[in-house]
């Protein structure tokens, strides 16, 4: 059984092999979606289309409002609508609070919380006439704990403006029948992270995670498309963590 059989999705931050929207948009084709893969790196978005079997890969700045409105017309026009949008672009950084200039500050917040509101803005005509439709943002673990490992205060705050940002939009575009959720990923093993704590840390860590392990980009792919299909169709503005119990509130 696939779970997105006609699903005509777009998944941005997929044009890295080991990244999280790269296991999305690959579990997504593997459910039956059609797919259009979204990044910045606009080379390596057009390679990975062609590996993975998606329609296209657009490159595109989803800090850009209006290079977001053209990518998203341009991949509605190509898969004749638009059903699903997953967000998962997304930017990190560890600086201390003394240490985060005014540009550290913006590109954060724009990239983070204004990219996911760019995709969420312009997507919403199409997605209105999509079937199950459905958006979906990548948050994290670091909204509700403040960070404190490879993100900072400023990475916490635009995850967290997420959450916010997405039961607003819950609220209002459900009478329009298109359901807005977020992911709360704890550690994942991706390039953001790997290499990134060192032995003794990574340690420290593991032995707080009670299922023992980080996350795969896979792992959180499964649960995105769980978001994304009918299985959640009566689920709207929640978060769902997904951090191998490593935080509990
Ligand atoms: N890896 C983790 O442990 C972890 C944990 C919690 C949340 N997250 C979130 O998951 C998402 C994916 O992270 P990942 O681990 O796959 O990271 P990654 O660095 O492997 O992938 C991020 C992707 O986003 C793209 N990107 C960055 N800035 C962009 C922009 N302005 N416009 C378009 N694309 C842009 C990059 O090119 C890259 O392909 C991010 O939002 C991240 O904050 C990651």
């Amino acid at each position: 059984m696939t779970l997105l059989p006609q699903t005509r999705a777009i998944v941005t931050g997929a044009g890295r092999k080991d990244g999280i929207g790269w296991a999305v948009a690959q579990l997504f084709i593997q459910n039956g979606a059609q797919v259009i893969l979204l990044d910045l790196d606009q080379d390596s978005v057009h390679r990975e289309a062609i590996e993975i079997g998606a329609l296209a890969g657009i490159g595109c700045d989803v800090s850009d409002q209006a290079a977001v409105r053209d990518a998203v017309d341009e991949a509605e026009a190509l898969l004749g609508g638009l059903d699903c949008v997953v967000n998962s672009a997304g930017i990190v950084n560890a600086a201390r609070l003394h240490q985060i200039t005014d540009t550290d500050w913006h590109r954060m917040i724009d990239v983070n919380l204004g990219g996911t509101f760019n995709l969420l803005q312009a997507a919403i005509p199409a997605l209105t006439k999509g079937i199950n439709a459905s958006f979906v943002a990548i948050s994290s673990m670091a909204a509700m704990r403040g960070g404190g490992l490879l993100g900072s205060s400023h990475y916490a705050a635009s995850k967290a403006g997420i959450l916010g940002l997405v039961k607003g939009a819950a609220r209002e575009l459900g009478p329009a029948k298109i359901r807005v959720n977020a992911l709360a990923p704890g550690i994942v093993d991706t390039s953001m992270t790997r290499g990134k704590f060192g032995p003794d840390w990574e340690k420290m860590l593991l032995d707080q995670i009670p299922l023992g392990r980080f996350a795969s980009p896979e792992d959180i792919a499964k649960a995105c498309l769980f978001l994304a299909s009918d299985l959640s169709c009566y689920m709207t503005g929640v978060t769902l963590d997904v951090n191998g119990g490593y935080f509990l509130h």
